[in-house]
């Protein structure tokens, strides 16, 4: 599937459903999320990445200006924002970005944007915090991996790049039953009012392809995790583990410096 038509699926699922696009628990499907339960699982996933952090000794080196990429309606972005004296929140889908415009608490320090191209418009060296959670995902492959490099280039030195991220596909099933179950996802949104049908499509970068692409963009992989990010009932409610418990997705979660 192409980048052009990943991006238009992601404006027909804000249209319809925006936040069970984002957050796909069972129970909240058909905008049964309360505004406050979603963005108190924003605030819940940002601190257990700062603990992380912390532990790990990869706090950034200064508060300054973050980038919430992939920001969906803002559930992230306005957890950094109290963090941050300033935050970005960027997203291909311009119904997601007038969700997150009119859902925003704290217009002063947070700000949204539309972007459709794989060249994000910051300069060089713009931030210290780049954080991005279930969307690298939904890319398809090379733009994911060019998006990770030009993470790679909006970080300052001494910034910290956080990213989820699928390493592999571990479903043990032949070609014919991958083929089934995308029909029955396509079964599945159709029931629930998605006519024209938008796909939520996994694609895996290998850990080594990740390792490869930051090193040429100057930074260094710091801390490694595996997450239940990929699991249907996420719901936000991140966790980390030694090794990866999902069926499908093997989901990682990439802790980046620049010197
Ligand atoms: C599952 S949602 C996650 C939203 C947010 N990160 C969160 O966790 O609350 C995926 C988001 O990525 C956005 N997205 C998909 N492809 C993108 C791209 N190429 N550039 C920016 N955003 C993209 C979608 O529009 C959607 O808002």
């Amino acid at each position: 599937m192409s980048f052009q038509s990943v991006n238009q699926d992601w404006e027909g699922l804000a249209k319809h459903d925006a936040m069970w696009a984002i957050l796909t628990s069972p129970e909240k499907q058909g905008n049964k999320w309360g505004n406050e339960e979603f963005f108190e699982a924003g605030r819940y996933e940002i601190s257990v990445v700062f603990d992380l952090l912390k532990e790990l000794k990869a706090l950034p080196v200064d508060n300054e200006l973050a980038l919430d990429f992939g920001c969906g309606v803002g559930r992230l972005t306005q957890a950094l924002g109290k963090i941050f004296r300033s935050v970005h929140g960027i997203d291909v889908s311009p119904t997601m970005i007038a969700k997150a415009t009119a859902l925003n608490a704290a217009p002063d320090t947070v700000q949204f944007r539309v972007n459709d191209t794989t060249v994000l418009p910051f300069p060089p060296s713009s931030f210290s915090f780049i954080y991005t959670s279930i969307v690298l995902q939904h890319i398809p492959y090379p733009q994911q991996v060019e998006y990770i490099a030009e993470f790679g280039r909006l970080l300052k030195p001494g910034g910290t790049l956080v990213f989820q991220i699928p390493t592999k596909d571990i479903r043990q099933i032949s070609l014919l039953q991958r083929i089934k179950s995308t029909v029955r996802i396509r079964e599945r949104l159709s029931k629930i009012g998605i006519g024209t049908f938008h796909h939520m499509q996994m694609n895996p970068v290998p850990e080594a392809e990740i390792h490869a692409v930051m090193k040429a963009a100057g930074c260094t992989v710091v801390g490694h995790r595996y997450t239940n990010h990929t699991d249907v009932g996420f719901g936000g409610r991140l966790r980390f583990m030694e090794r990866s418990q999902s069926k499908d997705y093997e989901s990682s979660l990439f802790i980046v410096r620049k010197s």
